[in-house]
């Protein structure tokens, strides 16, 4: 059992019974001053405020307490977008790019995804499980506490079984809740560069059922796109992962209109993420699905695109998600607190929005909102303790800023 006293504020307290908010709903992020948690076997067992307190506490008598005076004590994020298993960065093709290059020109000529492909199949196993924990150790230290990472860098039947089985051994090695997602659909691979459909087929055909038969992976991804796969391509892989009981995801919108959105609600995908380029059939489209709208505000930030309509999203009464993206071409940060600086910096979100745009609706964007993303009684212990701050607030405003003190996951104290 752990207790945790004298917390100035608990924060994102919630109905275990609500798994998602929208529209207006994004504005509450309820929080109890002067508050005591309980943990009991890795969940919250109990909460209430220091008064209450006093007339409990005979129970505990036996446990050293772990005293929060002055801080904050938050949810912990969940990053459901990420690509961090990768064997090298690209800092070369950001150089191009602020010379001038766009991120299209430099995928035409075998840049971007294809170069990232080129390099982890050279890697071995072992370095890319070993530079992925890394990753993510310093994704747990700024709060994360929950990840959905992807597949995409192989892009052969090989490469993409190769990464997802480093996925499957990072969910058996690590505390936190990890998802995992095939993305065979990322990019068409040199050996199909004149036969996109040929490698559709591959996916549809050979990968799909080679990943479903060893069970490694919770979602299907694709990157629809122009240059990249239609949205009709799209909806046949998704189609295709669902009947192995692969939930689909979509890449949608990032470059153009590009019908990801509506293939992502038409195949009851349980998110489409980036949104840069949204307007409102899209906002219709999503409006009475049970499709989670993702946005990645590093993405959009380091690629400089046009951002997505996030507050134009919620004022229509639509639910809203961030993750980071976290990946080496267009999103080289897993900082979940940046992407919330951006969110109310260039988004107009205000903090209590997306404080649960990174908590309740990421975890649902990752079909774990009944286990995490709030603070609830009988939900995983899965939550950060700042350093003393005036308000959570802070959080945002001073971006760049480390205010997290300590990180617990399932209730052990890992930061
Ligand atoms: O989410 N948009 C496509 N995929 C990634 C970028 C991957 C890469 O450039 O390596 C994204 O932004
Ligand atoms: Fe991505």
């Amino acid at each position: 059992m752990i207790v945790i006293l004298n917390i100035k504020g608990l924060c994102g307290i919630l109905d275990k019974d609500i798994l998602i908010k929208r529209g207006q709903d994004l504005r509450s992020y309820m929080f109890l001053p002067d508050a005591f948690l309980v943990i009991k076997d890795g969940l919250i067992k109990s909460y209430g405020t220091m008064t209450e307190w006093e007339s409990v506490k005979e129970e505990y008598s036996a446990y050293e307490p772990v005293q929060a005076n002055g801080k904050y004590l938050m949810p912990g994020w969940c990053d459901s977008h990420t690509h961090l298993i990768y064997a090298a960065s690209r800092e070369e093709e950001f150089v191009d790019r602020i010379n001038g290059l766009s991120y299209e020109d430099i995928a035409q000529r075998g840049g971007g995804i294809l170069n990232s492909s080129k390099k982890l199949a050279a890697a071995s196993e072992e370095d890319l499980f070993l530079s992925a924990m890394q990753r993510i150790d310093s994704m747990i230290a700024k709060g994360t506490t929950a990840i959905e990472i992807k597949s995409g860098y192989g892009l052969s039947l090989e490469s993409e079984l190769k990464m997802l089985r480093i996925i499957k051994r990072i969910k058996e090695s690590s505390s936190l809740i990890i998802k995992s997602t095939f993305l065979g659909a990322h990019a068409v691979p040199e050996k199909f560069k004149n036969n996109k459909a040929g490698y559709v087929r591959h996916i549809i055909d050979d990968m799909i059922p080679a990943v479903a038969a060893e069970k490694l992976a919770d979602y299907c991804d694709v990157f629809c796109e122009r240059n990249y796969f239609s949205q009709q391509e799209t909806e046949d892989i998704l189609n295709a992962g669902a009947k192995y009981g692969l939930i689909p995801k979509v890449h949608a919108n990032q470059m153009s209109r590009s019908g990801g959105v509506q293939a992502g609600v038409n195949c009851n995908a349980i998110s489409v993420d980036h949104l840069e380029f949204v307007e409102d059939e899209e906002i219709a489209a999503l409006k009475n699905s049970t499709t989670m709208p993702v946005v990645l505000p590093g993405a959009a930030f380091f690629l400089n695109l046009p951002l997505p309509p996030a507050r134009k999203m919620i004022d229509a009464g639509l639910p809203l998600a961030v993750a980071t993206d976290f990946n080496p071409g267009s999103s080289p940060s897993g900082d979940m607190n940046f992407m919330i600086s951006l969110l109310c910096v260039q988004y107009k979100l205000n903090p209590e929005e997306a404080f649960n745009a990174a908590t309740i609706n990421a975890a649902y964007a990752m079909n774990v909102s009944h286990l995490t993303g709030s603070i609830s009684v009988g939900k995983r212990a899965d939550f950060f303790i700042t350093k003393a701050i005036s308000s959570p607030y802070i959080i945002p405003y001073s971006f760049n800023e480390n205010v997290i003190e300590s990180v617990y996951v399932k209730g052990k104290k890992v930061v």
